[in-house]
């Protein structure tokens, strides 16, 4: 197992395949995906050496992210790749929705197992103003069809910020009366293009945590190796409400994931600005040399992200990252 100095361990990786996404959050990418030069990700074979080695150091879960990732062609087959990969138990994936009615069918029999979706607001015009998309009712069809399907585990990831948070606890509380699913409410975090935005709508998650202990929700007693999230329940509800709140003091101490980046590079935290390449060995197929690689680099992660010390911004794209 991969773990660190400061005794934490890291059974999770979360692998973007692509940076292109195809919606414009306010938050993320307001002027929409901008690249110059044609951008050449990480391809089916490199990513198979990667998962691998992952596999042998250990890593239980892996979760596809993006940009969008449902905009790459192999997707799918990207979803059966990591589910085949010995030592590989749960294989989940992160996507804005816009094609998950048509879609997950196909990552359900390819071995899915679990599904994040990101929706700010259940409040069609608004969810339109936030992503530049009119598309909430079609993603909330293919949020069905998954939970039809009987995938257990799906979340659904809501940033909270001022500008669009009236109604949203309310609303999402009404959804998830009935509905199997669990919402999480993410702090706002400041990345390098998004200052000023992060400045004028930036919320703390204690606001909602307070609300939801006063309305009889419990705090769920998660595992060690659960990472970071706070999760919520009431017995009048049939779905959760989570907490992701990145600028609370203990929040790294939970840290158990790795990140490789779309163009192969290793980041020990979402806001470590410079990658270790891994590429070289993933192009060589090298699976023994990326192993060295990724446990030469644990040295070097640190105790935490600091974001409450370093305001003006982390450089790092989220959309590079996959969040
Ligand atoms: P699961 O626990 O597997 O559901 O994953 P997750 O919460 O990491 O997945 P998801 O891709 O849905 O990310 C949700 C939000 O959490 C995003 O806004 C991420 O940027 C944020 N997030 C995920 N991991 C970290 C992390 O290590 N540090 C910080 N600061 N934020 C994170
Ligand atoms: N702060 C918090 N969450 C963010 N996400 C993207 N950018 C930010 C940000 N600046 C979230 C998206 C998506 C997840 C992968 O990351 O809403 O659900
Ligand atoms: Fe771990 Fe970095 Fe995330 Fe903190 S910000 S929880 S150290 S990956």
């Amino acid at each position: 197992m991969l773990n660190d100095q400061f005794g934490r361990q890291f059974n999770y990786l979360r692998l973007s395949i692509t940076d292109v996404c195809n919606f414009s959050c306010t938050y993320c990418l307001p002027n929409g995906y901008q690249c110059d030069t044609p951008r050449n990700f990480l391809n089916k074979s490199e990513i198979n050496t990667l998962v691998n080695a992952f596999a042998q150091l250990g890593t239980k879960k892996v979760r596809i992210t993006g940009g969008e990732p449902c905009l790459r062609n192999d997707v799918t087959d990207i979803i059966k790749q990591c589910k085949n990969t010995p030592g590989i138990e749960k294989v989940a994936i992160t996507t804005n929705g816009f094609n998950l009615f048509n879609k997950i069918d196909e990552f359900y029999n390819a071995g899915l197992d679990a599904l994040n979706i990101s929706i700010d607001s259940l409040n069609p015009s608004m969810f339109k103003l936030i992503t530049g998309h009119d598309k909430l009712t079609h993603i909330l069809k293919g949020i069905d069809r998954a939970i039809e399907l009987g995938i257990k585990d799906i979340k659904i990831n809501a940033v909270l910020a001022k500008q669009f948070n009236k109604n949203q606890l309310k609303d999402f509380l009404d959804w998830v009366k009935l509905k199997k699913v669990t919402v999480r409410f993410i702090e706002l975090m400041e990345t390098g293009n998004g200052a000023a935005f992060f400045e004028q709508n930036h919320l703390s998650g204690l606001s909602v945590k307070t609300q939801l202990l006063a309305q009889g929700w419990l705090q769920v007693v998660r595992g060690k190796l659960n990472g970071p999230a706070e999760e919520f329940c009431h017995p009048d509800f049939e779905g959760r409400i989570g907490l992701i709140m990145p600028y609370s003091k203990d929040f790294c101490k939970s840290c158990n994931r790795l990140r490789v980046s779309s163009l192969g590079k290793l980041h020990l935290c979402l806001f470590a600005e410079h990658g270790i390449d891994l590429r070289p060995h993933l192009n060589s197929q090298d699976t023994p040399a990326t192993v060295n690689a990724i446990q030469a680099a644990m040295g070097n992660k640190t105790i935490s992200h600091e974001l409450d010390k370093r305001l003006t911004g982390a450089t790092t794209h989220l959309a590079m990252l996959g969040g």
